[in-house]
């Protein structure tokens, strides 16, 4: 039998933020951390859905908002942390949007890239101070099997264009970028000597609000086929995520996604990615063009201040000759 949600390990005394914890696979991935005792921050883009989540959690929680889309509103989120906290242990970058019904985000970014990496993006490097100093602490940001499918280019013109927008490859990009950002991430926290390490996963197809969005006519057949042949309940598609972020024989660098029917559901095991979304000069350049469009920079190093919120980036690349990146196992 694979991982199960018995396998996950006592969390006490543990802090945990979970992003999308209103409902679907991040309220999932919230309640069980919470169950085995972690006190887990729900950052929600709405807050009444957030306090609705957490009456439904025992245990114990509270609620902070977040919108992603609004680097003001991340900025908030992250202050409001840092001053109830002086610690993090799990950072879950799991909300996401596909076919949104909006279309540019608050910045001006097309809104799957802008909600689903750069919002992230931007809160993590806010938050990374109180986590680097953590023993076992983890970064995981939620991708997903689509971004095999995000095709063209990640530069600024597309972070702002809204040319194929309702197109499946602009949540694919979307997703892919989480992956070059959790590998990236990985290696610059390696390069600092951090204590924490980032990692990925992908919940397979779960029938969630997720696909409630406007999907363009010809994806609608396709999402519905994929569902009845290949969804697992959103319990089952939490695991990936838990795994990552809690099972001890989990290392930095690696993504996790169910085992079966091409990754669609199954027991979370580590998965394969795109040969784009291992490229090392492809997540360099992503890292570079969000510190440009968030105005966030990374204080990568385990003395950094707690609540700094802009400071030194990690070393470049040429350290990564003696960094201890691990690659892809657990
Ligand atoms: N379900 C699948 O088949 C599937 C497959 C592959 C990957 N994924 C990934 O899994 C993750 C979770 O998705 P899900 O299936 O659980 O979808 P979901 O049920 O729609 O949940 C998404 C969560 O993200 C939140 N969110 C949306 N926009 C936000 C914003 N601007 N700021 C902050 N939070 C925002 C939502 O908040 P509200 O409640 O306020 O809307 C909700 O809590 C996503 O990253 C998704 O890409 C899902």
């Amino acid at each position: 039998m694979g991982w199960t949600i018995e396998h996950v390990p006592d969390q006490s005394g543990r802090t945990a933020l979970v992003t999308g914890a209103s409902a679907g696979i991040g309220f999932e991935t919230a309640r069980v951390l919470a169950a085995r005792g972690a006190h887990v921050v729900l950052a929600c883009r709405d807050a009444e859905r957030g306090r609705a989540a957490a009456e439904r959690i025992d245990g114990s929680t509270e609620v902070v908002p977040l919108d992603l889309a609004s680097l003001t509103s991340v900025r908030q989120a992250a202050g409001i942390v840092r001053e109830r906290h002086r610690r993090l242990d799990l950072l879950v970058n799991n909300a996401g949007v596909m076919f949104p019904s909006y279309r540019r985000t608050e910045d001006g970014f097309e809104t799957h890239l802008g909600v689903n990496h750069l919002g992230h993006f931007a809160l993590t490097g806010l938050l990374i101070g109180l986590m680097t100093s953590v023993p076992g602490s983890r970064v995981v940001t939620v991708a997903s099997l689509a971004h095999r499918i995000g095709f063209g280019r990640l530069d600024e013109g597309a972070a702002r264009s809204l040319t194929g927008r309702r197109s499946m490859t602009a949540y694919g990009r979307s997703k892919l970028a989480n992956l070059l950002f959790a590998r990236e991430l990985q290696h610059r926290l390696a390069v600092a000597g951090a204590a924490t390490v980032s990692v990925a996963a992908h919940p397979g197809l779960s029938p969630t609000a997720l696909w409630h969005g406007d999907p363009p006519a010809p994806a609608r057949p396709l999402a519905a086929a994929g569902m009845r042949w290949l969804a697992q309940p959103v319990e089952a598609a939490a695991l990936p995520s838990l795994r990552a972020a809690v099972d001890p024989a989990v290392r930095g660098d690696a993504y996790l996604g169910p085992s079966e029917r091409f990754g669609g559901r199954g027991a979370p095991e580590p998965a394969r990615s795109s040969r784009a979304a291992r490229s090392k000069a492809g997540r360099g350049r992503l890292w570079t063009l969000s510190e440009k469009l968030t105005g966030v920079r990374y204080a990568c190093e385990p003395s950094a201040p707690e609540a700094s919120t802009s400071v030194t980036e990690a070393a470049p690349a040429p350290a990564v000759m003696g960094c201890p990146v691990r690659g892809g196992r657990i």
